[in-house]
This record gives C-alpha cells, structure tokens and sequence, in this order.
C-alpha cells in the first residue's frame, strides 16, 4: 500500500515526500504541474487538482494513507472520492485558525472547518494538522530586503508564534507511518513569541545587514499587498496583525510530545532560507 502525497511541489508537501522516502516509504506524489516535481526515482509522480475530484481516480488506486492540503472550496466531492478509493487515513495540513473563538464566522477558520467536517463526516480516519502562521510568511519580505533594506508594515509589534514548515512536514510523516496520531488534531507553532519587528531584526542579523521596518498604514499596506495577494487576504492579512498587538498568543507544545525534539526557531528557518533576502537571490 502506498502513501499519496497531495501538494508535493509545496514547501511542507515537498517535505513530507522526503521525510518518507527517508523512511523507505512506498510514496507517490501529486501536483497539478507534475513536470515540475524533482524527486527520487523511486517516488511515482502524477497529476491531481483537488478542484477535479476525478483526477485523484488513478492516483488513489492502491493508496492506503493521504496527505493532503485544504485549498478546495467543495471539499464534498473530493473527500467522498477518497473515501470510495479505499484510502483509510487522511492526514490533512488544516490551520489553527479553526481553534479560535468564532472560526465558524472568520473567512479563514471556516474554510479549514468545511474540510475537517467533510474528511470526519466521511467516516475516514484523520489527523487534523492545526499550524499557526507559518515562519515562510516572512518570504513575503524578500523583495525589499534585497531592494533597500526596508520592510514596510502596518503592525510592526504584532505578535506572533512562527512555525517552520519542517516542523509541520516532520509531524505530517510521522502522522502518515503510524496510528499514534489517528484522531489527533495537533496545534503546531514554533517555540517563541516574536514580534514582526523582532522577526525583521532576526533576518538582519542573519544576513549580516541593516534592515529597517517602515511603519506604514493599514490603507498604504492594502495597497502594498493587494499587488500581488487575492482582496480577501489582504485583508485576513492586516486584521491579524491588528489582533495580534500585545497579545501573547499560545505557544503548543504538540510538535515536541510528538517528535521528541525542539522545535525549530524563526532564526533557524531564515538560516535555511537566507538566501530569500540576499542579493543573490535576484
Ligand atoms: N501561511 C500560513 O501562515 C498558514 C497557516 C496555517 C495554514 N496554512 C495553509 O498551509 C498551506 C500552505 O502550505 P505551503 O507553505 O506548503 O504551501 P505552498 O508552498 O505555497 O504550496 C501550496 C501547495 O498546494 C498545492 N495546491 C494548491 N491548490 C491546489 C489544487 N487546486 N490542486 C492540487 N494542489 C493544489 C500546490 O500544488 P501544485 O501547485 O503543485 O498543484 C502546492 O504544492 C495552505 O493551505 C495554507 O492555507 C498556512
């Protein structure tokens, strides 16, 4: 039996494909662009879109565990899929978003919600992966790093609890290579409450240059953002922020009840990545 990996060409899909080869898994791997997908030969690469419910038919034969990202909107079909191919376990990257009070209501919350309800209203086994923002949304500020050394930001003391998508991936494989965490929905979040200001001056100490936050307003970060993020993100975006000054958001202690080690730092996430805001990145 195999272990389909839907989402592999993403940054905790790609993770999870590696963390299983690593453990000598029978793995396949799935994206809507499969030509893209650099692998090991020993993982089968095909093609899915989670908006075709009828392109996982042939992906899923033989398929006994699933990892899976939440981006459909009519997740019904597609679970109803999975579930009519045999697949027993789905391991699902949700969001935290889901544990806040009136996630039924918040555009973000209940989008993760309708596919939980459909993945456990479909009789599967489950495990429910409930990250917080994730350490890569700093990725966002590459741009004017590289440029100028300036990162622009509406709420610079927002306060958040960044996770690395290494993190996510190790619990998604140890999710897909046992029953340990059947019916287990994890909050992951990394080990530190940072502001963005503090995220900011991490990256510059990273890699070694002045980098400056430019305190902007909420109309100017609309704007900003709107260039290249859909409207309904823009504005999740910036009401987040806006929550999360002087907040002391939870901090999980799931990644290391489950794994057994610490989790990863901010700092250690833009070490793997330093070379997003270098000029050798351009
Ligand atoms: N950023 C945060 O703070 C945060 C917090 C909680 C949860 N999340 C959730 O985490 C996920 C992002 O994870 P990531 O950083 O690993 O993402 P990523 O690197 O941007 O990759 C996204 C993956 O989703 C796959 N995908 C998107 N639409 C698809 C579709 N219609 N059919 C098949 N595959 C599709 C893409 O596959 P192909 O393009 O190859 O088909 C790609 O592999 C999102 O669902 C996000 O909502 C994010």
């Amino acid at each position: 039996m195999s272990i389909l990996v839907v989402g592999a060409s993403g940054a905790v899909g790609g993770a999870v494909v590696e963390g299983l080869v690593g453990r000598g898994v029978d793995v396949r791997a799935s994206s809507r662009s499969p030509e893209r997908l650099r692998f090991p030969a020993q993982v089968s690469v095909v093609a899915a879109d989670l908006r075709d419910p009828e392109s996982f038919r042939a992906p899923l034969d033989g398929v006994e565990r699933l990892f899976l990202y939440a981006d459909v909107d009519e997740p019904e079909e597609l679970v109803s899929t999975i579930a009519a191919a045999g697949v027993r376990h789905v391991v699902l990257l949700s969001s935290s978003a889901v544990t806040f009070p009136g996630a039924e209501s918040d555009f973000n919350g209940a989008r993760f919600l309708r596919v939980e309800r459909a993945v456990a209203g479909a009789g599967l086994e489950y495990t429910f992966l409930r990250p917080g923002g994730f350490a890569s949304n700093a990725a966002r500020w590459s741009w004017g790093i590289q440029r100028d050394g300036v990162v622009p930001l509406p709420h610079p003391d927002a306060v958040q609890v960044p996770v690395h998508e290494q993190d996510i991936a190790d619990v998604a494989v140890a999710a897909l290579t046992g029953d340990a965490l059947v019916g287990r929905t994890p909050v992951l979040t990394g080990p530190e409450r940072l502001t963005l200001r503090q995220q900011v001056a991490i990256i510059a100490d990273v890699v070694g240059r002045p980098v400056r936050v430019l305190e902007q307003t909420e109309a100017e970060a609309s704007a900003m953002l709107s260039e290249h993020v859909p409207a309904v993100w823009v504005e999740q975006i910036i009401a987040d922020w806006r929550r999360a000054v002087g907040t002391a958001p939870a901090v999980s202690d799931e990644y290391r009840a489950i794994t057994g080690r610490s989790p990863r730092t901010f700092r250690q996430w833009v070490v793997d990545h330093a070379r997003l805001f270098t000029a050798a990145a351009r």
